[in-house]
């Protein structure tokens, strides 16, 4: 492990957990579509949040959800896994979740939102309130000023922005009167390029990043899980003696980046785990930095092995 990150002065374990997939998902508007359309779904939400709170065991703290996630799905499945912890191990725990699109259309619902986020999440606190991207017909100063109120009236700590250039980031910066403590961007050795549609950590955004003392978190880590099927990823993985998906978060990690993969196995958790105590050789993070970006695949719906 190459670092210690923090969220609000507070030490997290270099790797988080996604929750995007508990409690439902998103299904593509059309076939070929990127664009889905979220479903609520509970029926592994027991199996799920016993995952959740193996993963907690083992020392993972930041747990990533969102509003739009199983359209509030995830957050009770995370309520449920927090639900029955010991107050020592709640009160270690960095709970960060997104406002959506349609609270970011219309900013005076955003306080409405954070309600339904903290119930569902069963915390009268968030820890990050993230901006999930940059719609078109939104108003950043309006909803940012929105979430700067939240922040006065302790709902939560602090306040991210997700899926955002640097360009975007300093006009945010200079919008909001709290700071920006975490950006949450699309990061992992088959997309680090900013060549597709969503931005990702460019050289230029991670020097900025760390200027600032901003933490900077890696969203879809693992491609989908197809780290695990790209050839030339997996022969350098074998080259180094290392697991694929163990390989890619390590190799995010060297990047000063913390990765929240999704769990949704055991056996997954523990090699994805043995990342945070990887020392990449030189040579293994040159090999991966030169890899081909290659595009996202299309996503399935996640249920709990
Ligand atoms: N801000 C945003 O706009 C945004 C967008 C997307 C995602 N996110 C966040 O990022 C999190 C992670 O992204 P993601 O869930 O989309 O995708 P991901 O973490 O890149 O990939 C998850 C897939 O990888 C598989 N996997 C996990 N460990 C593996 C291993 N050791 N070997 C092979 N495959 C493995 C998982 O399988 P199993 O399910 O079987 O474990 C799952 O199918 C989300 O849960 C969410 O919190 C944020």
């Amino acid at each position: 492990m190459s670092f210690t990150p923090v969220i609000n002065g507070r030490p997290i374990f270099p790797i988080g957990a996604g929750t995007f997939g508990y409690g439902g998902g998103d299904k593509p508007l059309e076939p070929g579509s990127s664009l889905g359309a979220p479903f609520r779904d509970m029926s592994c939400a027991t199996e799920q949040a016993e995952l959740l709170r193996y993963v907690i065991s083992r020392g993972v703290n930041l747990i990533d959800c969102a509003e739009m996630y199983g359209c509030g799905g995830s957050e009770e499945v995370v309520g449920q896994a927090i639900a029955g912890l010991q107050l020592t191990m709640r009160h270690r725990l960095v709970i960060t979740s997104k406002v959506w699109r349609p609270a970011l259309q219309q900013p005076q619902t955003i306080p409405g939102a954070v309600l339904g986020m903290l119930a569902r999440l069963t915390v009268s606190q968030l820890d990050v309130l993230y901006v999930h991207a940059l719609y078109e017909g939104t108003n950043m100063a309006e909803y940012l000023a929105a979430m700067n109120e939240l922040v006065d009236e302790g709902l939560t700590k602090s306040i991210g922005l997700s899926n955002v250039t640097l360009d975007q980031l300093k006009t945010a910066q200079a919008l909001s009167r709290h700071p920006i403590v975490a950006v949450q961007n699309l990061f992992s050795p088959l997309y680090h390029h900013d060549v597709g549609n969503k931005p990702s950590f460019s050289p230029e955004l991670r020097a900025y990043c760390r200027g600032e003392g901003i933490t900077m978190v890696a969203h879809t880590p693992l491609h989908l899980g197809s780290v695990a099927s790209n050839k030339r990823l997996c022969d350098i993985a074998m080259t180094f003696g290392l697991e694929p998906a163990q390989l890619s978060l390590a190799w995010i990690l060297h990047h000063g980046i913390v990765p929240i993969p999704h769990f949704g196995r055991h056996d997954f958790v523990e090699e994805d785990l043995r990342a945070a105590y990887t020392r990449l050789t030189p040579g293994a993070v040159l090999s991966v930095d030169r890899l081909d970006p290659e595009p996202i695949p299309a996503r399935g719906v996640y249920v709990a092995a």
